[in-house]
């Protein structure tokens, strides 16, 4: 394979580096391209731009392979916890019991939120929607914890990870239970973090809490398959504000942000609305096939599609499973999901989603198991946030200490040309 393109143009000739990965896949580094030919690339929505290199995830959107640093989501999310996976991301190897232990009693001892920040949650309406507190609860912690991070020193980028990764599930529970209009739970360091996460989400003021199995298992899976995803729109939001130096907890918030749309992560909330408004007016899911194929109706099946995996997204296989596994164990019987099921069987064999390679993505499952452990529907992008916690910090952690330059595209002007200004009186 050679390593450099040729590009031709006005007769001149730019040889351009060609870089393989280590899964061989290949891409032209044109960056010196403005400088030999005063040309820049164009590519809205970046389909076909590597913006970094990075060791975190390899996936291959075509096989639907998908690994961490090496090991394949199937055997992470069947054998791993959810820490293992965010010292695995964020570190690069798999943790030693040790090490594993140390990480958590580290977490474990950051997980005091200050008693302040419930001031701020209070200001919030109760039906404030979770992601923008959440947004807003991340952004505050900067105000807590003013000391910047120094990207050079080991020993601090850790005390920052811990203290994120403690503070983050606190944050996140807070905002349900405000939601719900349930007082805080300060959680137990008697649990481990995900079963924490339950105590502090389910737990009720008159009840002693005790954590379903069936419970623990479906959520350690739903964060592990949420940690990363490479460079995704939420993941390259904060690798692109924390390009600009901008510290770690200022970075997450605006991938929060970035990660509530519809198309990104808002996908879950999103489809459990739809199956529910398939429902309500009568579970005719041909009709709503019909909707999303009629270019004239605004209309997508949400939970299909997706911008790297045209053939199957390995996330929505094991989640499908789990959702099976988990309704059955919880004796839930629901009419939403066997609408699911209608809609998948005839997207599946439907010429217009089959040609587009449109198949049920991560989002189009785990809204059910996220209503089966009575998440509400508005929490759903919040718990996509808490998985995807680690990926951000791994993300946010290279970045930093590759040393990348400052995140800024450049574009092709398409406005008016130089015209005069024309007093307000003469127009
Ligand atoms: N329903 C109906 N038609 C669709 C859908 C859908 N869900 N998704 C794509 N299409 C059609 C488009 O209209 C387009 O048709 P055309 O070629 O006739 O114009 C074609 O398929 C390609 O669509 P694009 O939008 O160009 O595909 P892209 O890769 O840019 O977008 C996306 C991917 C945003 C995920 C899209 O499939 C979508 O909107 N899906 C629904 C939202 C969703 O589930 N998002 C979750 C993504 S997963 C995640 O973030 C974890």
């Amino acid at each position: 394979m050679s390593d450099k393109a040729t590009l031709t143009y006005n007769n001149q000739s730019i040889d351009l580096p060609v870089i393989t990965g280590t899964e061989n896949e290949s891409a032209i580094d044109i960056a010196a391209l403005r400088s030999a030919a005063n040309l820049v690339t164009i590519d809205p929505g970046y389909k076909n731009t590597g913006s970094c290199k990075s060791a975190i995830t390899f996936l291959d959107g075509d096989l639907g392979i998908l690994r961490y640093r090496g090991y394949a989501i199937e055997e992470l999310a069947e054998k791993a916890s959810f820490l293992e996976v965010a010292y695995l991301l964020i570190f690069g190897e798999l943790p030693t019991a040790d090490q594993l232990m140390k990480f958590e009693m580290d977490i474990k001892a950051n997980s005091v939120v200050d008693e302040d920040v419930k001031k701020i949650i209070d200001a919030f309406p109760k039906a404030a929607h979770p992601m923008g507190v959440l947004a807003s609860l991340t952004s505050a912690l900067t105000a807590f914890n003013p000391s910047s991070v120094n990207v050079d020193s080991e020993e601090d980028m850790y005390k920052a990870i811990v203290k994120i990764m403690g503070k983050f599930p606190v944050l996140v529970a807070w905002t349900m239970r405000k939601s719900q209009g349930l007082p805080i739970d300060y959680g137990s360091k008697y649990l481990d973090y995900v079963e924490n996460i339950i105590k502090m989400m389910f737990s009720h003021p008159n009840e002693t809490f005790v954590v379903n199995k069936s419970v623990k298992s479906a959520l350690n899976k739903l964060l592990i398959l949420h940690a990363d995803h490479e460079q995704n729109c939420s993941t390259s939001t904060v690798r692109i504000v924390g390009s600009s130096h901008a510290g770690l907890f200022a970075s997450l918030s605006a991938g929060i942000s970035a990660l509530w749309g519809p198309l990104h992560g808002g996908a879950n909330q999103a489809v459990l609305e739809m199956l529910e408004a398939i429902r309500e007016d009568g579970g005719d899911t041909a009709k709503f096939m019909l909707k999303a194929k009629d270019k004239n109706d605004p209309f997508r099946l949400m939970g299909f599609g997706h911008r790297v995996y045209k053939n199957f997204d390995p996330r929505a296989r094991i989640i499908k499973k789990a959702a099976d596994e988990v309704l059955e164990e919880l004796g839930v019987d629901d009419p939403v999901l066997d609408i699911a099921k209608s809609l998948e069987k005839e997207a599946l064999s439907d010429a217009y989603f089959v040609d587009r390679k449109l198949y049920p993505n991560v989002d189009f499952y785990s809204g059910i198991i996220y209503r089966s452990l009575g998440i509400p529907v508005q929490m759903f992008t919040v718990m996509f946030a808490l998985g995807r916690l680690p990926g951000w910090i791994a993300q946010w952690r290279e970045m930093r200490q590759g040393k990348e330059p400052i995140g800024r595209p450049r574009q092709i002007y398409t406005g008016a040309t130089i015209r005069s200004y024309v007093d307000i009186s003469k127009r």
